[in-house]
């Protein structure tokens, strides 16, 4: 193996650690779909532009093909195979399945992760571009259509669903504060650094 060209990584996906040698150019898109075997994460543009390649590092949404394998290390990967609980859906996976977010599918598992993050970043208090008062006395803004266009606005469907996606991450959003609410959780400070 030159050093100058690849190198042995330890990835952390899905909670399962994997070991192997990459080119030190691979991206973790292709790390995950070429080398391990996880063909969920999709490609569409291979330049930032879509969404379609959308994972988890460390719970916040990336692009997968913006990000160098190599760079990856030590850090929790997770893709769409690993957003279930076992045989159990996410909330967002059953909202998809039950609003129809979807027709083609090609951008649905980044669709869903990225939903994923979009609710835990609202949750948190995080403000977006179209978060009307960003001050931080001014709590938590709703998770309205708007918030949920703007805050998914980096995942893009080439057949159009997004009426459907809007509808399957409110419904999953409230499913979560439903079972915040029930658990005598609260909503978190809005993020202001
Ligand atoms: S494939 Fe990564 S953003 Fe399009
Ligand atoms: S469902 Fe076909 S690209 Fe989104």
């Amino acid at each position: 193996m030159d050093p100058t060209k690849s190198s042995a990584i330890s990835l952390r996906v899905n909670g399962e650690r994997h070991s192997l040698t990459v080119d030190n150019r691979t991206t973790l898109l292709d790390a995950l779909r070429e080398h391990l075997d996880l063909t969920g994460t999709k490609k569409g543009c291979d330049q930032g532009q879509c969404g379609a390649c959308t994972v988890l590092l460390d719970g916040r949404r990336a692009n997968s093909c913006l990000q160098l394998a190599v760079a990856t290390e030590g850090r929790e990967v997770t893709t769409v195979e690993g957003i279930a609980d076992g045989e159990r859906l996410h909330p967002v996976q059953q909202a998809f399945l039950d609003f129809d977010g979807y027709q083609c599918g090609y951008c649905t598992s980044g669709q869903i992760c990225s939903a994923v993050a979009v609710i835990e970043e609202h949750a948190a208090g995080w403000p977006s571009a179209a978060t009307a008062d960003v001050r931080p006395e001014a709590g938590p803004s709703p998770l309205d259509d708007d918030e949920i266009r703007e805050r998914m606005s980096g995942n893009l469907c080439r057949c159009g669903a997004y009426v459907s996606i809007v509808r399957a991450v409110a419904e999953a959003a409230a499913v979560r504060e439903a079972a915040d609410s029930a658990a005598g959780g609260s909503r978190g400070e809005r993020v202001t650094a």
